[in-house]
């Protein structure tokens, strides 16, 4: 079977989804090819029809379009419609079906290195930033049960949006950043998921850090670069960090699986992603 799957998004020139869909059907023995088609965000209307009239048995969808390509499609996975975004593709039975695997790819990423933090629900997390990653991320961890789940984030409005998506178990409190910062020693989990010290401004950190709790485990999900600001503060007080190109890579496996209906062995790709990045 040869797979034609590719990406949509604008701008996505440099995009790392290539590499690595290739190097899952190269990991997989599957026949294939990925590539990029990039669409101005004033022709989406008109070229997306086009696109979704070719033969593509998948796609990825990215920035700006992963709300807008919605109506477009025949039916939403369960978690892609609760979340309102959609970042995967593909045709079943000459249909469009779209995904959303950004929350459980990230929390997939965090089962691989922490394995443990999985074991107790009464661990305290934190999300910083109220955006469309946060979002997704928010919804998977709700979805695995765990008992505290506060948001912070600059326009606290936005964070509070996000409670449409709390399930029953969880309780929220809604944070600024700035209190955020005098509570962050009280969590096991910190989730860094703003643009805050991403390159071209990679000095920046969205707080900082005076204490951290022994044990715990700061998350950025932004990876260029990949040894943000952020961690760097965490790893010098102390704290286990988990890096941002780890997502990438855990969200595109549950896409190439969906299409593909492989099992993708992960080994090695974490570190030569890593040093791509480095
Ligand atoms: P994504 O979909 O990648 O999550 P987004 O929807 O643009 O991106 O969200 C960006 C996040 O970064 C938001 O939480 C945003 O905060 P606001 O909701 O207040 O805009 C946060 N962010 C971006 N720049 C920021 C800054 N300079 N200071 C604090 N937060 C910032």
């Amino acid at each position: 079977m040869q797979l034609k799957l590719g990406l949509i998004g604008y701008p996505i020139t440099h995009s790392l989804s290539p590499w690595i869909h290739r190097q899952f059907l190269d990991k997989t023995n599957s026949n294939g090819t990925y590539d990029l088609y990039e669409i101005k965000p004033e022709d989406f209307d008109v070229q997306i029809k086009e696109f979704l009239q070719s033969n593509l048995d998948g796609f990825n969808v990215t920035v700006p379009f992963k709300q807008k390509i919605i109506p477009y499609l025949d039916y939403l996975d369960r978690q892609a419609d609760e979340i309102g975004a959609v970042n995967t593709v593909r045709k079943k039975n000459g249909k469009w079906v779209g995904y959303n695997t950004d929350g459980l790819g990230y929390v997939n990423s965090l089962q691989h290195h922490f394995p443990d933090f999985f074991k107790e629900k009464s661990k305290r997390i934190v999300i910083l930033g109220a955006g469309g990653a946060a979002r997704s991320i928010y919804f998977a961890l709700n979805q695995f049960g765990f008992s505290t789940i506060d948001l912070a984030n600059r326009t606290m409005e936005r964070a509070t949006s996000l409670l449409e998506l709390k399930s029953e178990h969880t309780s929220t409190s809604i944070l600024s950043i700035k209190e955020t910062e005098e509570v962050v020693s009280h969590y096991d989990l910190v989730i860094q998921t703003t643009s805050v010290g991403m390159k071209p401004y990679p000095n920046n950190s969205i707080i900082q850090l005076d204490h951290v709790k022994q044990g715990s485990i700061f998350s950025d999900i932004v990876y260029q670069p990949i040894f943000t600001n952020f961690l760097q503060l965490a790893q010098q007080k102390g704290a286990q960090i988990h890096y941002g190109h780890t997502m990438l890579l855990y969200q595109a496996k549950l896409a190439f699986e969906l299409w593909s209906n492989h099992k993708v062995p992960m080994e090695g790709l974490e570190d030569t992603l890593k040093n791509i990045l480095e």
